[in-house]
């Protein structure tokens, strides 16, 4: 394939790096046949309508549709294409090693088809699965076809921009001339091309979450350090970042890290360490401060409020992260069953994710003002913009008891105390207990 000449692509998984990967590439001209085994899913994509919550790509895709299609059928999708692209999802298994069925059935599904093709990674996977695949392969007598591993980067919610401007595109090949041809689709692109050898692309993609979530974890600590020695976590993270060894990205203290990556990348490297007769020491502190700090915001409710028992509690935000629909891993799921678990009532609101069949005992709400009408407490779990006009004299007067524990730091605490709220964030000076009216049992208990 000369230079500026396009391609035909195949992409296996209509998930968001499918969709994302597929859209992308037909922008820069490339047709392109994205293939899932969910009927459902293909029917709404072909009527235009994207069943995933991802800011821009309906449109993107709809302003490409003439070079992108949609197939249950893995032979239609691959019999004219150049690459076909692995895009399926790689859960974690019980014992937190990485899920790689749907991958072996992607490679099942190609297997008998021929005709030489490259077969480009992008799904994350344990180090090693390139070469099992490429083994794999071979003993078919597919040794014509070419094997790459393309990790992605694309962070939810911001998807497009990092598959358009991504910070880097790492591309490992066992042939260079697979890898040459892999460069060459992404032309058009301005971004720094990384070439090596499989493995090694295979562990920036799990080094890399691994470390931003340690990152998380670490200044996750300091926040907790902050809390019990008076210093503000906000101040910190903004000398530290300055450092330009160190940068400002990923220093924000909250309620800890979710998503389909991160928690499950994190084990994944744990696993892949032990198995190969290493003790990942870090990670497996990186993963236990995590779950310990969704539960923190549980003991600064109870410091205010005492027992939960019969307290109402809205939870504002649902979904692991702003601008996405998803709830994979999300801490407000780990909270709300905590909070349910203590005898509280849990009001919840979010502007898209839908967790009604995931939070049972939990009601759901369309507008903050419902989540809070009568509520004893008020948290913050994900940073929606929403919620960014929260302090406001109507939110003080609806609440039973107005207190804000803001699990994202959102919130400016001289702001929210000024205009009469309790304020809780993560790792900044906490507001002094205060007699509200509804917790006399815990001030007297404190007293005692
Ligand atoms: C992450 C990576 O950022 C992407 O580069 C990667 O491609 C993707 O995983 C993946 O492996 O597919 P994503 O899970 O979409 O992307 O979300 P992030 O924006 O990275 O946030 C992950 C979690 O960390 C969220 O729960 C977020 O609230 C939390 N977070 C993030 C913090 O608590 N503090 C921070 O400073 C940053």
């Amino acid at each position: 394939m000369a230079r500026d000449e396009k391609a035909r692509i195949a992409i296996f998984g209509a998930g968001y790096v499918g969709l994302v990967t597929g859209a992308g590439f037909a922008e820069l001209g490339h047709r392109v046949a994205i293939r899932d085994i969910v009927p459902e899913k293909v029917e709404a994509l072909r009527r235009g309508v994207v069943p995933i919550y991802e800011p821009g790509l309906e449109e993107l895709l709809a302003r490409n549709a003439e070079r992108v299609s949609f197939t249950l059928d893995a032979r239609e999708a691959v019999q004219v294409a150049d690459f076909v692209y692995v895009c399926v999802d790689t859960p974690s298994t019980y014992s937190g090693d990485a899920d790689l069925s749907r991958v072996w059935t992607v490679i099942d599904d190609i297997g008998s088809l021929d005709g030489p093709r490259t077969l480009v990674m992008k799904s994350t996977v344990p180090v090693g699965t390139g070469e099992k695949v490429r083994l794999a392969l071979d003993a078919r007598g597919l040794d014509n076809v070419g094997y790459v591993s393309n990790p992605e980067f694309l962070a939810e919610g911001t998807a497009l921009r990092d598959f358009m401007k991504p910070d880097r595109v790492v591309i490992g090949a066992f042939e260079d001339s697979d890898g040459d041809r892999v460069e060459e689709l992404h032309a058009g692109i301005d971004a720094p091309i990384v070439r090596m050898d499989v493995a090694s692309a295979e562990m920036v993609k799990l080094a890399s979450n691994a470390f931003l979530s340690t990152r998380i974890s670490f200044i996750n600590e300091i926040a907790n350090v902050c809390e019990l020695v008076g210093a503000d976590v906000e101040d910190v993270a903004q000398g530290m970042g300055l450092d330009h060894r160190l940068g400002p990205h990923f220093l924000r203290a909250g309620i800890g890290f979710g998503g389909s990556c991160f928690p499950k990348d994190v084990s994944a490297l744990k696993q892949l360490a032990g198995n190969s007769g290493y003790h990942f020491q870090l990670l497996s502190a990186v993963i236990e401060v995590n779950e310990l700090q969704k539960r923190r915001v549980v003991s600064k409710l109870q410091k205010h409020l005492g027992k939960l028992r019969g307290k109402t509690i809205a939870l504002l935000g649902l979904a692991f992260k702003p601008h996405t629909d998803d709830l994979r891993e999300a801490p407000s799921l780990v909270l709300a069953s905590r909070l349910l678990a203590e005898g509280a009532a849990v009001r919840a609101w979010d502007p898209v994710a839908d967790a009604s069949s995931l939070l049972q005992g939990a009601s759901f709400c369309t507008e903050v003002s419902e989540a809070l009408a009568g509520a004893d407490a008020a948290v913050i779990v994900t940073e929606w913009p929403e919620l960014r006009t929260l302090i406001s004299v109507e939110n003080r007067r609806a609440m039973r008891n107005p207190l804000i524990v803001d699990g994202r730091n959102m919130l400016d605490p001289d702001e929210a105390r000024q205009a009469g709220f309790v304020y809780e964030a993560i790792g900044r000076p906490a507001s002094p207990l205060q007699a509200l009216p509804e917790t006399e049992e815990r001030t007297s208990e404190l007293q005692r």
